[in-house]
This record gives C-alpha cells, structure tokens and sequence, in this order.
C-alpha cells in the first residue's frame, strides 16, 4: 500500500527517483535537487494496535526565520562586517553579504560540521568575505579580532531544517533514527546516554526544567523501568516509552506527546542554555559601538536569557532597548514556513 501510494505520488509530480537509500526504517530518495524523506514506522497504543504511519518531507535549503526583521535591524551597509553566530544554511547570512558588498566581511560559527559545508557551498559566491567556524557561539572571544570589532552580531538559536530532516542526527520524533541529538558529533555526549544512563531524578528534572513536560516523573519511570530490559537506542523507542507513561488524552493533544522530551534531550545534550549564557555577554564585548545583536529565539527557555540579559544591560546604560516587544513572524510567514511560527526576535544597540 505504501509503495502504491508512492507511485502515485510520484507520477503526480512527474518526478522520476534517482536514488534510493534505505536506512532504519527511512527511505530517502533523491531526485535531482529534490530529497524526499519517508519514514515508516508504528506506534503501539496500546501494545496491540499497531499504527502505520507515512510522512514525507521535502529536502530544501533552510527558510530563515524573521530575515527581513532581523536585516532591518541590523542595517547592513557596504563593506561594514557582521558575525553570524548560527550560519546553519546561511540563509540570514546571504543576505548579510549581499548588503555588505564589496568588502564586508562575515564570521559564521555553526558547532555542526555538516551545517558548516553547506553554508561554505551556499555562499560559496562570496568568496574571501566569508571566515567559517567549526566551534561552539560560547567561544566567539577566542576568534574576535578587538582591531575590527563587528557592526552587527546574528544569533538564530535551534536547529536547522537539514539537521532536524536527516533521521541520522536524532533530533526528530518523526523519523526514525540513533538517539544521537549532537550539534557537534566530535562531542561524546549523546542524547541515549542521558536516557540510558542519568538517575531517575536527573531526568526528572530535565524533562521538567528544559522541556517543562508536566508528566515528566511518569516518563522518567518509565524510562528506568524499561532500559532495565534493554537500552533505548532509537528515537522511536523512547517515543514508545513515553506513548506509554502519559496519559491517553496526551497522547492525542495538539502538540506531539514526544515534543517536550526531545526538546529537553536536545537542550542538556548540546548545554544550549549554557552557550547562550555566555555567548550573549562576549557579543556585546565584542561589538562595536553603535552597532546591533539580534538574538532569534524558539522557546521561552531561549527567549527569557535574552531578555533578562538585555534588560539588565539596558539599565547599565550599556545598550538600548530595540524591541520593546519581541518581534513575531506575520502571518504569511507562518504559513510558508510553519517553523518560524515560534520565533521571538529581540534586539540591542551597543551604547557609545
Ligand atoms: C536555526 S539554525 C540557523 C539557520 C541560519 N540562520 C540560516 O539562515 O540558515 C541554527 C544553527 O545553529 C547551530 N548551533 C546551535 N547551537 C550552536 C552553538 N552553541 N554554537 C554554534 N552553532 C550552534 C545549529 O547547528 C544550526 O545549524
């Protein structure tokens, strides 16, 4: 039936497969510069009920969220330099570039390597203006030359849609795929090592502090209970364990059951919050007076830092206040892209 509704499918888009990978339970198929992503897999609620489920998901570059906001506020102008802080697919950078010609330069960080090959392939154009960074935003100090301090600083914190689309990082509840969740593979904590090996409180508080999932000592019990059988190595199995320790009404609630626990996983296994923590203050250091951080958030955890942070500077005299409000996508942007509809965006002038 699946193979049926894939021709289908296909014939319907005129589209010929290229290519076909098989790995877990994914299917990926290429075609030209289409990726097309299906994933099969079943859920058992309750054990005997086994439902089959088909998505497909178009491969495209990264929609950047709130790109026109954030370029207004940072105001590119020839030859002034920028630093990205989460280049990703360099959709915000692009257009940084463009505004900077014919000298400005750009520093883009991304702590994921295969981010980092993609943006070097996007804006390949630019040439020279563009330095990348394999590291991690918190260590932007270590890069910054004080000689030609920055006029405008980017953050767009989370993940890219090419990391949450490939089953192999992890990050998806969607997909199958090894429980891996790392922006950095280089580093060796993995999101399975946090479920397989943390003490029953330490989930606890992770799934409460980082994913604020309210059933998070009943999924935490039920992670114990069932690693004590056999590891949970596949994201689809820890969506099983938790399928079964929240309540039925859960498991049917507007926002995926699996949501909060992946976003808590993903939040300890990179310390996210930690990286924004310390980015935010060495990005004001190392800003030039005058010139502006857009901070892009996904969640309050994210945006309250930003705020808090901003706030405080804001009463230092050491910044102004741009966005007295965080800044939302419109409508029409939500509907292109229905990941943005999350996004905050803040912004600050460095003081004189
Ligand atoms: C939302 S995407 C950025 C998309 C980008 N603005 C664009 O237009 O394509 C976030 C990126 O930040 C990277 N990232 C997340 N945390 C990071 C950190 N602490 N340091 C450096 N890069 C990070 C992720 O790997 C991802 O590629």
């Amino acid at each position: 039936m699946i193979l049926e509704k894939l021709k289908a499918f296909y014939k319907k888009k005129k589209l010929a497969v290229w290519k076909l990978e098989i790995s877990n339970r994914n299917w990926k198929l290429e075609n030209g510069n289409n990726r097309f992503l299906i994933s099969i897999f079943h859920y058992q609620f309750p054990v005997s009920n086994f439902q089959f489920h088909l998505s497909m998901q178009k491969h495209t570059r990264h929609l950047p969220a709130l790109a026109k906001e954030a370029i207004e506020f940072l105001g590119p102008k020839p030859n002034q330099n920028f630093i990205d802080c989460t280049i990703g697919d360099g959709g915000h950078a692009e257009v940084i570039l463009d505004k900077t010609a014919p000298r400005g330069k750009l520093v883009g960080f991304d702590r994921d390597e295969q981010a980092l090959n993609r943006a070097r392939k996007f804006l390949s154009k630019f040439g020279e203006r563009i330095q990348l960074i394999n590291d991690n935003f918190a260590n932007l100090d270590k890069y910054v030359d004080t000689a030609s301090k920055p006029d405008g600083i980017l953050f767009d914190f989370g993940f890219s849609s090419a990391e949450i689309q490939d089953p192999e990082r992890g990050f998806s509840f969607h997909a199958s795929g090894p429980l891996d969740m790392r922006f950095d593979r280089r580093q060796e904590l993995t999101a399975a090592h946090i479920v397989n090996m943390y003490v029953e409180k330490d989930l606890v508080r992770i799934f409460r502090q980082y994913g604020e999932e309210r059933y998070a000592l009943k999924i935490a019990r039920q992670i114990v209970q069932t690693r004590k059988k056999s590891p949970i190595a596949m994201t689809q199995e820890l969506v099983r364990v938790i399928g079964q320790a929240v309540p039925a009404s859960y498991l049917r609630s507007r926002i995926h059951f699996a949501t909060r626990v992946f976003q808590a996983l993903r939040v300890e296994t990179n310390a996210e919050l930690e990286a924004i923590e310390a980015a935010l203050p060495k990005a004001l250091a190392a800003l030039k007076p005058g010139g502006t951080i857009v901070a892009i958030s996904f969640h309050s955890l994210e945006d309250r830092i930003v705020k808090h942070l901003f706030k405080d500077w804001a009463k230092q005299d050491l910044v102004k206040i741009l966005t007295k409000k965080p800044i939302r996508p419109s409508e029409p942007e939500i509907e292109n892209n229905p990941r943005a509809r999350s996004a905050k965006l803040r912004a600050i002038q460095k003081q004189k």
